[in-house]
């Protein structure tokens, strides 16, 4: 029952502003929790499906992350840039090529493909200051 409200009225709580910037946060932390176990199984040499899923996280929430940004989720406890906002087309072009790094890391990580894993795996790392030196203030 519970569990029932929580998937009916969650998405209503959502439409407020600051539920947007602190769900893109908790997105941001995740992102870096998931990329720090990522480099100790890399380290471990521990190249299977279970890395291949945390790259797979990793894509679902780039793929989500350009929508927690409406217009007026731009005050209060936020860092983002107002940039977002008239550079939009950028801003989502560098979270898709993200989430697509991200994909294309999960598929070397299930192929154990440790040249595309690395490569992949530091592009990713690239990805956080490129999107971070430009939106983020
Ligand atoms: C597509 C753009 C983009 C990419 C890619 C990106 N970030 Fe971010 N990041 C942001 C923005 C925008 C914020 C500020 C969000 C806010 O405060 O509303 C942020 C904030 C953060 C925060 C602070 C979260 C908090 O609790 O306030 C951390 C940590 C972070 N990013 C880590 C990373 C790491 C690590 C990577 C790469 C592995 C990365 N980010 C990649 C855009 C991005």
């Amino acid at each position: 029952m519970l569990k029932l409200f929580i998937i009916v009225f969650f998405p209503l709580n959502m439409l407020m502003a600051n539920d947007y910037i602190s769900q893109r946060q908790d997105s941001m932390q995740k992102f870096n929790k998931l990329m720090r176990s990522a480099n100790q199984m890399i380290k471990n040499n521990e190249i299977n499906e279970d890395l291949s899923q945390i790259y797979t996280d990793i894509e679902n929430i780039m793929i989500e992350y350009p929508t927690l940004f409406p217009d007026d989720s731009f005050k209060g406890k936020t860092k983002a840039s107002e940039d977002i906002i008239s550079n939009r087309e950028k801003f989502n072009e560098i979270s898709l090529q993200t989430a697509e790094i991200a994909k294309l890391a999960s598929f070397a990580a299930a192929n154990k493909d440790t040249k595309l894993l690395q490569q992949s795996h530091q592009n990713l790392y690239s990805s956080c200051k490129s999107c971070h030196s430009r939106f983020r203030n």
